[in-house]
């Protein structure tokens, strides 16, 4: 049964995807440049969240359920740049907890690399339905990146998968209510909304095995809408988030835009964090 617990945070301040598709010169480049611009935008969107962040709840809902291990492996899906993770390795360590760190995802840009890691990581360049490692993982951690692996069903069995024997799973997306999740379902992709925690802790209890349980946790912050001399990209990167990988028509983008400009200068982000793990 899942048990659904509120968790106040209001106050916390390559291996190339080269497949057998040919493609041409310019098709590289138009990659690139997608890439290069969904890490910009990631990073602008940051500095949008300012300091309130859910990586201290999400580290502190794993911790409680390492049962004292002070080393554990970690898979990171859709690592990006490696700014989120970093994070979670640095609030570990200071609990004492060493962090083995694994990370995949088909876009790692060089910035990862030269990240201050404290204990340097596996960086993986690989879209994760090709990711095949020989090893479990103690705890699989997918922070906003579940909407970007294909089938449901698919993605979450293959997260499942690699967990090692009582190993933690943990997936963040948007609640409802969260302005990227409002752009996304109403404006940007209506024909396909990003599925929500009830989605999530449904289709987990058809795969998990007996033994787990789910929990969910909620995490809410502001997100600055002006404030920015670039102010045309900050509003920019928000739909770029919020389109995930959908294709976006003009009219979508401008009322995407109009409804951003209403809501004045900052608005919600609301994330939940659903958690796997055997009940005790
Ligand atoms: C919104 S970002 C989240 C990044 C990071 N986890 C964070 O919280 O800052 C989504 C990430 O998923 C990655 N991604 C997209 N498709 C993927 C796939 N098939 N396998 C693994 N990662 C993927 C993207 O490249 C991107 O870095």
């Amino acid at each position: 049964m899942d048990t659904r617990r509120v968790y106040a945070a209001s106050r916390l301040t390559r291996r190339e995807n080269h497949a057998s598709v040919r493609t041409t010169p310019q098709q590289v480049q138009y990659e690139d440049r997608n890439r290069t611009h969904l890490i910009d935008s990631l990073k602008i969107l940051r500095s949008a969240f300012g300091a309130i962040s859910e990586t201290p709840m999400l580290v502190d809902v794993i911790h409680a359920r390492l049962k004292g291990r002070n080393r554990v492996s970690m898979l990171d899906v859709g690592i990006a740049d490696g700014s989120s993770a970093i994070k979670v390795m640095a609030a570990f360590a200071d609990r004492g907890v060493r962090l083995d760190l694994t990370g995949v995802d088909p876009h790692i840009p060089a910035t990862a690399y030269s990240q201050d890691w404290i204990y340097s990581p596996k960086l993986m360049v690989a879209s994760f339905d090709e990711f095949e490692p020989r090893c479990r993982y103690d705890v699989v951690n997918a922070t906003q990146s579940l909407y970007y692996l294909g089938k449901l069903d698919t993605a979450l069995r293959k997260l499942v998968s690699l967990l090692s024997r009582d190993g933690v799973l943990a997936i963040t997306i948007w609640d409802d209510g969260c302005i990227l999740k409002i752009l996304h379902d109403r404006y940007l992709s209506p024909r396909d909304p990003a599925p929500g925690p009830k989605d999530i802790a449904n289709a987990l209890s058809g795969i998990l095995p007996p033994t787990y349980t789910t929990q969910t946790y909620y995490f809410e912050g502001p997100i600055a809408l002006n404030g920015f001399t670039d102010e045309g990209r900050l509003e920019e990167s928000v739909i770029d988030i919020a389109r995930r990988s959908a294709h976006v028509s003009n009219r979508a983008r401008m009322l995407a835009y109009t409804y951003i400009r209403s809501l004045g200068p900052t608005s919600v982000r609301r994330n939940t964090i659903i958690v796997a793990s055997p009940s005790c």
